[in-house]
């Protein structure tokens, strides 16, 4: 299982330093959190942030669009730096064309569902995303507990995107750790979000390792 931490629960003041950390821990790409204070209720970070990271790491920027607007934004995302850009099914802006809009500059798609949304939502946009995010929290903040029940939403997925043949990934985010990585691995899911575990893991390169054997 690869690994894309959230840098949500990071040291912001020191936010170069957290990326090489994060680089260090040997994960695969980096999560990060856009929230806009409308779709959920908090604020985190914009464009501007992400384009003042990106020189300070060659990671992949896994970037989770929780906004209202998303396709507002994707230009000012895609020319900060972001490798893929993921879009709420829950937003306001039509998904296929938002989607497209992104494939044309160049860059990876990926959606994301709330735990309310079934997983027979995203089934129509299989054949053009990357990726699908299944929430195993309610967006919006960091530290939550990991919604078990949403496994199953995983594994329905899972098995679509197996029938179809397609390459599609299948990532988990919310309360991921070295206890609840190994259940969303068994349900189907090939990439984990992990945030706090991994900021306050004693070691977090050993919290890597594990969910890399997944
Ligand atoms: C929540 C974010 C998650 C969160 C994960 O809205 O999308 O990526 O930061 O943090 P943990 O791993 O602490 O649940
Ligand atoms: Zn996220």
């Amino acid at each position: 299982m690869d690994v894309s931490p959230s840098i949500l629960t990071c040291d912001f003041s020191a936010l170069a330093d957290e990326l090489v950390f994060v680089e260090h821990t040997g994960a695969d790409m980096v999560h990060l959190d856009v929230m806009d204070g409308v779709f959920v209720p908090n604020l985190s970070f914009g464009p501007p942030v992400i384009a003042a990271m990106r020189p300070h790491t060659e990671m992949f920027f896994d970037v989770h669009l929780m906004m209202q607007h998303p396709d507002r934004l994707v230009d000012a995302f895609a020319k900060a730096g972001a490798d893929m850009i993921n879009i709420h099914l829950e937003c306001a802006d039509p998904i296929r064309p938002t989607l497209e809009h992104i494939h044309s500059l160049g860059k990876k798609t990926a959606i994301t569902l709330k735990p309310a949304t079934p997983a027979e939502e995203a089934f129509p946009y299989l054949d053009m995303v990357d990726m699908v995010l299944v929430m195993t929290v309610e967006p919006g903040f960091g530290g939550q507990s990991f919604m078990a029940d949403m496994m199953p939403k995983v594994t329905a997925l899972r098995q679509e995107i197996v029938r179809r043949g397609l390459p599609v990934r299948l990532q988990v985010d919310g309360g991921i750790n070295a206890a609840t990585a190994p259940v969303a691995a068994a349900a189907g899911a090939d990439i984990a979000v992990i945030g706090s575990a991994l900021f306050n893991a004693e070691s977090p390169a050993d919290l890597v390792k594990a969910v890399h054997a997944l």
